[in-house]
Order: structure tokens, then C-alpha cells, then sequence
């Protein structure tokens, strides 16, 4: 039986810009992440460009990502940014502290900024604080962004690259009150200041500030870097995982699971409201004209690392769940367009809930590099506030909202809707209410799978994947929607 569901849609109330970077990624130096994933190297038998993948930058491309986080990350307060600069074969091999290995640093720098250049993103360092100074902060700025004939900016043109590459983010530190440093609120505050005073870009090129903030609901966090260097600060970061399990010692499989683990995982992805929520209250009480934007600059399902993963540390498949909790997570970014101004996946290839998965000369796109496909339309677009009346989806003593929803208005006028139900066992059928569209035509694509764990393997890339949608008409100003159980449907309205 399916279940009705009104949802309105007010372009009569038009919000906020949504900022590309929200569909942004995250890429640390970790396992199979950039080794591998992105970087084969020149003479490798996977074809590449001078060194890239080039059927991950392809499918990179195709999905428009804005902006890519870079090297850590934990790994990120132990790097030392000359290890990967200069010819390549001459590059000290260091062990990775953090997540175990070696790091030939092979993909250092040059071979960061190209990439992003070559799919097309901005550009976010994540800065050594942790065991490094502002010295060498400042330096590596100049390393890449002087147009001058400085020493740094020579080297740089010795190595290869002689204009300076655009730099649009820097992290000051990582998860400063763990892995970067274990420090306290009112000490990291300070640090943050004495580094924010020494990124100096160039004029014509200012390079957005981002703080360290808060693991989850943190609150203190948030109100202690923002009361004492609220001044300096140009967006704080939020870290928020959703473990299936709710147990960083047994995450649970990101394959074997029953409902239960489907319910808690979508419920850990709608938590993210009432967090951005919270830490943006907190952020009001210093910034109430919301200048400083929230970067949720780490976020996604964090399972058991898979069986088969070997070297390839915090590998894991993917599978429908991640595709309903990808979508939901968006959906909230959205809706809170007006603080948050770039969001980072974890992570991009090959780690954690990623868009790609690769062995050796083959690739996979995982059902959540789907959702950022379908939901790419979104990037720029004009948020639409939107009201959804569900009945709730229940499982044992757990009850959540049955269908998730968001829309924006793109610059050509098209209103595009994200429907998600999150029901696994009820079809519903949405009447969309649309106050201010003058709309007449409805087309849409649908990802679903027959099992709440669907999974595209490299045998069987196809089983979870977008599907033009044919169930919707418009009818009096009504489009009339029939999403499956389980589903993302994203509908274009002309
Ligand atoms: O994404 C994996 C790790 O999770 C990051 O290195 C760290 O910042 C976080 O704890």
C-alpha cells in the first residue's frame, strides 16, 4: 500500500545561494585514497593522464566537484610540505604516523595542485599545525601563489610550474583538539590566531581562513574559537561520522546488515540538523550577520573497514544506505545554505564512504557517487524552503520522518525537487504543492535497488544506478510523484 505524502515547495520564499562547495571532497593520504585511487604514476599500465587516473578523472569531471581537501586529514599535522616537492625519485620515503605504511611522497604539492586544476575544483590545504610553525605555513603559501621572483616562487618554477596556481582554502590545523595536537578550546584559539595572521595571499587572490571546530556536538568548541578569534576566522569546520552501530570499536558492516543498522544509519545522516543548527546558534551569538561560514569539511558513514581490504586502510563498500544517507546530508546542507559554505565528503576514492572504487586497472562508482551525480544540478542553485508532511517510518521502538526533501531554482529558471523515502518496504505517492512555479513539464531520475544493501561490485557496476523516471505527472499546477521504497528521485520542473 502506498502511503500519501504532501510536500510544498515555496519558491514564493526563495533562500540562499547553495555554494557549490557543499558537494565538495575530501582526499587524504591514507591507503588506497591517492595511491592507487587517483595516482598511478606516468608509466603505469592503468591509462593515465601524466600520472592521473584517467577513468577517476573522468568520472570526477562528470560529477562537477567543486573543491577537494587535501593532505590530511590527521595526516595532515605531521606533513612536511618540502618532502613532496622536486623530482620525485628523490623524495624521502616517511612512514604515515597516522594510519599506518609507508608515503614515498610520490603525490606531493604540484601533482595536488594540478589535479584539482585538471578536474576543474578549488583548491583546500589542510595546514600543518600540530608539529609544524607558521614559517613553514607561510612558506608553502608563497611556494604556490607568488607571482614574484622570490626564492620559493623560483623553486617552484625550477620544478616545473611557472604560474602561480590559485589557492582558495586553507585549514588552519586538523581536529586540533585530537589527532592534531590534543589541545583545549582556549589554547587552540590562540594558535589559530598567531597562524590566521600569517596567511598572506595575493591581492587579487584572498584565501578563505577555515578553523578547526568541533567533533559532533561539541558546543564549547565552537563558542570558545568564535569568542576569541571569531575576528579572524572566515569558517569554522565541523567533523560529524555516522557509525552504523553507534560503537567506534565494532562499526558494523557497511555490507551485512539487517534493518536495525539501515534505521540507525539514516538516523545518524538526519542528525546533522540538529547539529549545523546548534554550533550555528552558538556561532549567532558572536556573528548574528552569519559572516563566518560552517565547512562540515569531514562527514559520511564510517563502517568496518572491509574483509578483503589488505593494505587499503579504511576501505569499505558502499551500498544503497550510503546513497539514502548521502542524499539526506544534503538535503540539510541545503537547508542551511545560509551557514554552510562547503561541506567535504570522507573521502573521495578508495576510503570511507567514497564516490570511486578502484583495483588495480579497474573502477567502480559507488551508489553515493550516484547521488552526488543526480544531485550536481543543485550546485548554485537558488534555495527553496520546503515543507514535507510524511507519516514516519518505524522500525522496532525507532520512528524518523518517512520521506526527506529539498529543492532550488538553477539559473535557467529550472526547479529542481530531491524526494528521498526512506521507507524500505512502502512505495509513496508525493503530491508536490508548488506555490510560485509556473511549471507545466516534470522529468526525473530514480536510484533504487531491490535490497536495502545493494552493492556495485567491479563484476556488477550497474546493480545501483540512476534510471530515468517515469513516475510523475503535473496536473493543475499539482506533480503528482510515486517514489518507490528506498529511493532518491530528483525531478526537474520546466
Ligand atoms: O577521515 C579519516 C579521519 O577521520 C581523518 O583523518 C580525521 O580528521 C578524522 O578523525
Amino acid at each position: 500500500t502506498n502511503t500519501t505524502v504532501e510536500v510544498t515547495v515555496h519558491a514564493d520564499r526563495p533562500g540562499a545561494i547553495i555554494h557549490p562547495e557543499i558537494y565538495g571532497q575530501f582526499a587524504e593520504q591514507l591507503g588506497h585514497g591517492i595511491y592507487g585511487g587517483i595516482w598511478v604514476g606516468e608509466h603505469s599500465a592503468t591509462p593515465n593522464i601524466r600520472g592521473y587516473r584517467k577513468d577517476v578523472v573522468e568520472a570526477l569531471k562528470a560529477i562537477k566537484v567543486p573543491v577537494v581537501r587535501w593532505p590530511g586529514g590527521c595526516f595532515a599535522d605531521q606533513y612536511d610540505w618540502r618532502d613532496g616537492i622536486g623530482p620525485r625519485d628523490k623524495r624521502p620515503v616517511r612512514m604515515n604516523a597516522s594510519w599506518g605504511g609507508e608515503d614515498d611522497n610520490r603525490f606531493g604539492t604540484h601533482e595536488f595542485m594540478d589535479f584539482a586544476e585538471l578536474i576543474g575544483a578549488k583548491t583546500y590545504l589542510s595546514i600543518n599545525v600540530g608539529t609544524g610553525t607558521p614559517r613553514e605555513m607561510s612558506q608553502w603559501i608563497e611556494y604556490i601563489t607568488a607571482d614574484v621572483h622570490s626564492s620559493l616562487a623560483q623553486e617552484r618554477r625550477a620544478n616545473g610550474r611557472d604560474k602561480p596556481w590559485k589557492l582558495d582554502y586553507v585549514g588552519i590545523g586538523n581536529e586540533m583538539w585530537g589527532c592534531g595536537g590534543s589541545m583545549r578550546p582556549q589554547f587552540y584559539a590562540d594558535v589559530y590566531r598567531q597562524y590566521a595572521t600569517f596567511v598572506h595571499a595575493p591581492e587579487h587572490a584572498p584565501i578563505v581562513r577555515i578553523a578547526s571546530g568541533a567533533n559532533a556536538d561539541d558546543l564549547g568548541w565552537t563558542d570558545t574559537a568564535m569568542s576569541m578569534a571569531g575576528s579572524q576566522i572566515d569558517a569554522i569546520s565541523l567533523h560529524n561520522y555516522t557509525i552504523p552501530t553507534g560503537d567506534w570499536k565494532h562499526k558494523g558492516s557497511a555490507t551485512e546488515f539487517g534493518e536495525a543498522e539501515w534505521m540507525s544509519t539514516l538516523q545518524g545522516a538526519l542528525r546533522m540538523d540538529e547539529l549545523i543548527a546548534r554550533h550555528s546558534a552558538v556561532m549567532d551569538k558572536y556573528d548574528p550577520k552569519k559572516r563566518v561560514g560552517l565547512a562540515v569539511d569531514e562527514w559520511g558513514n564510517w563502517t568496518d573497514q572491509d574483509p578483503s581490504a589488505g593494505d587499503a586502510a579504511l576501505y569499505q563498500q558502499n551500498s544503497l544506505r550510503d546513497a539514502l544517507s548521502a542524499a539526506i546530508t544534503l538535503d540539510i546542507f541545503q537547508a542551511h545554505a545560509d551557514r554552510v559554505r562547503m561541506a567535504n565528503i570522507a573521502q573521495m576514492v578508495n576510503v570511507l564512504q567514497a564516490m570511486i572504487l578502484t583495483d588495480q586497472s579497474k573502477m567502480v562508482l559507488t551508489p553515493t557517487y550516484y547521488v552526488f551525480d543526480m544531485y550536481k544540478v543543485f550546485q548554485g542553485a537558488t534555495y527553496l524552503p520546503v515543507n514535507v508532511q510524511a507519516p514516519a517510518y518505524r522500525f522496532g521502538n525507532v520512528s524518523v520522518p518517512g520521506v526527506h526533501a529539498t529543492a532550488g531554482r538553477d539559473a535557467t529558471g529550472i526547479v529542481h525537487v530531491a524526494l528521498v523515502n526512506l521507507d524500505p518496504h512502502h512505495a509513496d505517492t508525493v503530491h508536490l504543492m508548488l506555490p510560485g512555479i509556473k511549471g507545466s513539464d516534470v522529468h526525473g531520475h530514480v536510484l533504487t535497488a531491490p535490497e536495502i544493501n545493494a552493492i556495485n561490485t567491479f563484476d556488477h557496476p550497474d546493480r545501483v544506478k540512476p534510471a530515468a523516471f517515469g513516475g510523475a505527472i503535473f496536473k493543475q499546477g499539482v506533480v503528482t510523484a510515486v517514489l518507490p521504497p528506498k529511493s532518491v528521485v530528483v525531478l526537474d520542473i520546466h
